[in-house]
C-alpha cells in the first residue's frame, strides 16, 4: 500500500487517516478489524516495534517488557512479561510498605517430585492469579529442559530427567496458569541443558535422542496445553541457534505440533535477527536499535521477505488480543498472598521424598528437644539463583518451623550457628537479602568438635542436620568442593559435612537418640558416602517460602510423605552417563557438546546398563505401605490403544498417597531400546488404612514407538512388550505382557535437525 499517512486523533481508539488521494478512512482496530488488515496498515517501523520486548530488566527483578509499545492507535495494548518458574519475579517496590511481594513456590524439580497433576494445575492457577492481580500478562514459565547431567546449574528450574514426567507436569502447570487468562511461556526450546557457554555452545544430538528425550516433553506440553508463548533457547542445536532454526520453530513446533502461539528469544539470545524472523521467532528480547535496524536492513536488502515479518507481527498482535489488558481487566495489585502461601506449603509437603527411614525413625513421637545442625537450618534455601528467584516477603526457617510445631531447640546448638552465620555476614557484608541468603548457602559448613556434640547429645532428644545446596543460572555445579567465588553448589559433600553427619550420628546413637538428615537441595547430590549413618534422610528440595513449615509437618507425622524422585541420585558423578562429555569440548571453553549417551539419560541408562544408583528414579518411602494387585489389560494384542488398570491398597496403619508408575519394556529387535521407560503415572487420592483405589492408564501407539531416524518415523516394533507397574523404576510390583503382531508406523515426521558434527550414540545392542 503506497499511501502517505497522516494521523488525526479522533476519539479514544479510532485514528482517521487521509490517503494521498484525499480519502479519509479509519485506522483498523484490534478486536474490531481482522489482524491481517491491521498488519497491512502498519509501517515497517511499526511492525518492527511490535516485535521488540522493551524495558526488559535482565538481572534486576522487575516487570520486564511491553511487546507492543507505540501501537496504541491500532488499539494494541502493551503486553507485560515477567519471570519465572517458581513464582512471579517482580521488584517488590520502592519502600518496605509495598505489597508487591510474591509467593515463592517450590522449584520445578520439587514440584515434579509430587507427581501430582491436579496439584500442579492448582499451583499454575494460583501463580496465574498472582500474575494477573499484579498486572502482568505473560509468565516466563514453565522451564522444561531435561536434566541431562547432575551438574546442570539450572536443573532446579527444570522438572526431570524424564520427558513424560516433564511434559505432563508442564502441561498441567500451563493449563492451570492459562485458566486465569495469563499466558505461559514454555522455555527454553530446546536442548538447553548446561550453563557453561550457555549462549554459544552447540548441542550435538542424534535425531533419535532429540525426538525421544529432548523434544518430547515440549511436544507433550504444546499438544496438551497450547501455551501462548514458547521461548527459544540460547544454545545452538546441531549447528544452528535454536532461535534461528526454521526446522525447529516452524517445521516441528508449528507444522507438526500445531503450536498456535508466538515464539520469543531468550534474553539476548541468537545473533542473526533476520534469520530469527524467518525461522518463526516472532519477538526479540530485549528490543534494541541494533536489532530493529538489522531487520529493517534485511527487508530493504531483500534478504528478508516482508511477508515473513508480517507473520511474526500477526502472531504478536494475536497474543496482545488474548491478554486481560486488552479485555480491560483492572488488576487489584492485592493478590491473596496468605491463600497462595498455603498452596505453596501443600505443594512443598507433597514434594518431599523420604529416602531412608530405618526402624520407623520418622515420624517423631516423643522427642521434644531438637539439636539443629547445619547452617541452612537457620536460613532454609527457598529456591535457586537467577531468573528463577522470587521476591518473597518471608521464608520460614527450619528453626522457626520447629518452634511453631511445639519443639524446643537446643540453645547451645542454636547459638553456635547464629554466631557462625553472623560472622560470615560481618565478613562479607551483603548488600541485600538475596545476597545474604546466597552467602550463607554457598559458604563452608561449620565444623563442630565431637566433644561439643557429646554435650549437645546429653541436652537433646533428637538431632536434625540440614545439608544445603544452591545453584545458579550462569554456572554449572562442580563435582567436588571448589570455593572459587562462583556459586557452584557442588555434588559431593565436603569433608566437614561428612564428619558432621558421622560424628552426630555416632554420638547420638550412643546416647540412644535418633538422627535425621534433611537435604535442602536443588537437584541430585551425593548420598552414598554417608547415608549409612543417620536413621532417616528426607529430601526437602528447595521448596519455596513454606518449605520448612512443610518439612516439620512431615517430621511430626501430620502428613505422610508421598514425593518420589524425578531424577536419579547416582552413587558418584562418574556414573552419570554424560559425565565424560559434559559440558562439551574443549572442556574449559566448550564449542560442541556431544550428547554421546544418546537416549540413555538418567534411569534409561542406569537400568539398561545395570549401573547401581544411590536412589533410583521414582523412588520414595512412605510411613505406610501399598499393595499392587489386579493388573488388567483391555487386550493382549495391540490393535488400538490399550487400557490398563491396577488396584492399589493401603496395607499400613497410616493414611497416605502412592505414586503408581507404569513402565514399558519394548522388544529389542530392529533397534536398541532402554530396559524400561515411563509411559504413565498416577498419584492416588489419600488412602485410609485398608482403603483401595483402582487407577487406569492408556497406552497408545506413540507410547510404544521409538524414533527411527533413517525413515524419520515413530515405529512400534513387532514383538512382545512387558508392562511393569511399580513404586519406582527399580521396584516393579506387578507385570503383564501384550504383543504387537506387526511393525506399526505410528507417525511420519519431518526429516530435519541432523547433527552437524559426527556423533555415535551409546548403544546396548551388540552390533553385527
Ligand atoms: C533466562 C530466562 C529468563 C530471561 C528473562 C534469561 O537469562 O535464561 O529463563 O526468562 O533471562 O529474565
Amino acid at each position: 500500500m503506497n499511501l502517505c499517512r497522516f494521523f488525526f486523533a479522533s476519539g479514544l481508539f479510532v485514528f482517521p487517516v487521509i490517503s494521498s488521494a484525499g480519502q479519509s478512512f479509519s485506522v483498523p482496530q484490534l478486536g474490531k478489524d481482522k489482524i491481517s488488515i491491521i498488519v497491512s496498515a502498519m509501517t515497517l517501523d511499526e511492525k518492527v516495534n511490535a516485535l521488540m520486548l522493551e524495558g526488559v530488566s535482565g538481572q534486576t527483578p522487575g516487570v520486564v517488557g511491553a511487546a507492543a509499545r507505540g501501537l496504541e492507535k491500532y488499539g494494541v495494548p502493551p503486553v507485560t512479561m515477567a519471570d519465572g518458574p517458581a513464582g512471579l519475579r517482580i521488584n517488590p517496590g520502592p519502600d518496605e510498605n509495598s505489597t508487591r511481594f510474591c509467593t515463592a513456590f517450590p522449584t520445578a524439580t520439587a514440584l515434579a517430585a509430587t507427581w501430582n497433576l491436579a496439584l500442579m494445575e492448582n499451583v499454575g492457577k494460583t501463580m496465574g492469579n498472582e500474575v494477573k492481580e499484579y498486572g502482568v500478562e505473560i509468565l516466563f514459565a514453565p522451564a522444561m529442559n531435561i536434566q541431562r547431567n547432575v551438574l546442570g546449574g539450572r536443573n532446579y528450574e527444570y522438572y526431570s530427567e524424564d520427558p513424560l514426567l516433564s511434559g505432563k507436569m508442564g502441561a498441567a502447570f500451563v493449563n492451570g496458569l492459562q485458566s486465569e487468562g495469563i499466558g505461559a511461556a514454555v522455555k527454553h526450546f530446546a536442548a538447553n541443558n548446561q550453563e557453561k557457554n550457555r549462549m554459544s555452545y552447540n548441542a550435538v544430538i542424534s535425531q533419535r535422542a532429540l525426538r525421544e528425550v529432548y523434544l518430547r516433553g515440549f511436544e507433550i506440553a504444546v499438544r496438551e496445553s497450547q501455551p501462548w508463548i514458547v521461548m527459544s533457547s540460547y544454545n545452538k542445536l546441531n549447528g544452528t541457534y535454536t532461535s534461528e532454526s526454521y526446522d525447529l520453530l516452524t517445521r516441528i513446533l508449528r507444522e507438526e505440533w500445531e503450536f498456535e502461539g508466538a515464539v520469543i528469544t531468550d534474553y539476548l539470545g541468537g545473533q542473526d535477527y533476520a534469520a530469527q524472523m524467518r525461522a518463526g521467532n516472532d519477538i526479540i528480547m530485549p528490543g534494541g536499535e541494533d536489532r530493529s535496524d538489522a531487520i529493517k536492513t534485511a527487508i530493504r536488502n531483500k534478504t528478508l521477505n516482508e511477508k515473513a515479518l508480517d507473520e511474526n507481527v500477526f502472531r504478536t498482535l494475536q497474543l496482545a488480543k488474548r491478554t486481560l489488558r486488552f479485555k480491560s481487566y483492572s488488576p487489584s495489585m492485592k493478590p491473596d498472598l496468605i491463600a497462595h502461601a498455603m498452596v505453596s506449603r501443600d505443594a512443598a509437603t507433597e514434594s518431599m521424598v523420604l529416602l531412608k527411614n530405618d526402624y520407623s525413625a520418622l515420624p517423631v513421637r516423643n522427642e521434644k528437644r531438637v539439636a539443629l545442625y547445619g547452617k541452612t537450618s537457620y536460613d532454609f534455601i527457598a529456591g535457586g539463583r537467577g531468573s528463577g528467584e522470587v521476591n518473597y516477603e518471608h521464608a520460614v526457617s527450619l528453626k522457626e518451623a520447629f518452634e511453631n510445631e511445639g519443639f524446643m531447640l537446643n540453645p547451645s546448638v542454636d547459638d553456635l550457628y547464629e554466631n557462625y552465620i553472623g560472622g560470615l555476614l560481618a565478613e562479607t557484608r551483603p548488600t541485600d537479602w538475596i545476597q545474604e541468603k546466597f552467602i550463607i548457602a554457598f559458604s563452608q559448613e561449620l565444623s563442630v568438635a565431637r566433644k561439643t556434640i557429646e554435650k549437645h547429645a546429653t541436652e537433646s532428644d533428637i538431632a536434625v542436620i540440614t545439608i544445603g545446596r544452591s545453584s545458579s543460572e550462569g554456572w554449572d555445579r562442580h563435582d567436588s568442593v571448589i570455593f572459587d567465588g562462583a556459586p557452584a553448589g557442588y555434588f559431593r559433600l565436603s569433608e566437614i559435612e561428612k564428619s558432621l553427619i558421622k560424628n552426630v550420628s555416632e554420638v547420638f546413637h550412643e546416647a540412644g537418640k535418633k538422627v535425621i538428615v534433611v537435604l535442602n537441595i536443588g537437584g541430585a547430590t551425593e548420598v552414598a558416602g554417608w547415608n549409612q549413618y543417620p536413621d532417616a534422610i528426607l529430601c526437602t528440595w528447595q521448596t519455596g517460602q513454606e518449605g520448612a513449615a512443610a518439612l516439620t509437618r512431615i517430621i511430626k507425622g501430620k502428613v505422610t510423605p508421598s514425593g518420589k524422585l524425578p531424577v536419579s541420585f547416582p552413587i558418584k558423578y562418574a556414573d552419570d552417563p554424560s559425565s565424560t562429555s559434559f559440558p562439551g569440548e574443549p572442556k574449559d571453553n566448550p564449542v560442541n557438546s556431544l550428547y554421546k549417551e544418546g537416549i540413555y539419560v538418567g534411569y534409561r541408562y542406569y537400568s539398561t546398563f545395570n549401573v547401581p544408583v544411590a536412589y533410583e528414579f521414582g523412588y520414595g518411602l512412605s510411613y505406610t505401605s501399598f499393595e499392587y494387585s489386579d493388573l488388567k489389560l483391555s487386550s493382549n494384542t495391540f490393535r488400538k490403544p490399550l487400557s490398563v488398570s491396577v488396584t492399589i491398597k493401603n496395607t499400613g496403619s497410616i493414611e497416605g498417597k502412592e505414586v503408581v508408575q507404569l513402565y514399558l519394556a519394548a522388544p529389542v529387535k530392529e533397534i536398541d531400546k532402554p530396559a524400561r521407560e515411563l509411559k504413565g503415572f498416577v498419584k492416588t487420592r489419600l488412602l485410609a488404612p485398608g482403603e483401595s483405589q483402582t487407577v487406569s492408564f492408556t497406552l497408545d501407539g506413540r507410547s510404544l514407538a521409538s524414533f527411527w531416524s533413517g525413515i524419520s518415523t515413530w515405529v512400534a516394533e513387532k514383538g512382545d512388550y512387558e508392562i511393569q507397574v511399580g513404586s519406582s523404576s527399580n521396584d516393579i510390583r506387578i507385570r503383564t505382557k501384550f504383543s504387537v503382531p506387526g511393525n506399526i508406523t505410528v507417525e511420519k515426521v519431518n526429516d530435519v535437525l541432523y547433527p552437524n558434527v559426527l556423533i555415535k550414540d551409546l548403544t546396548s545392542k551388540v552390533e553385527n
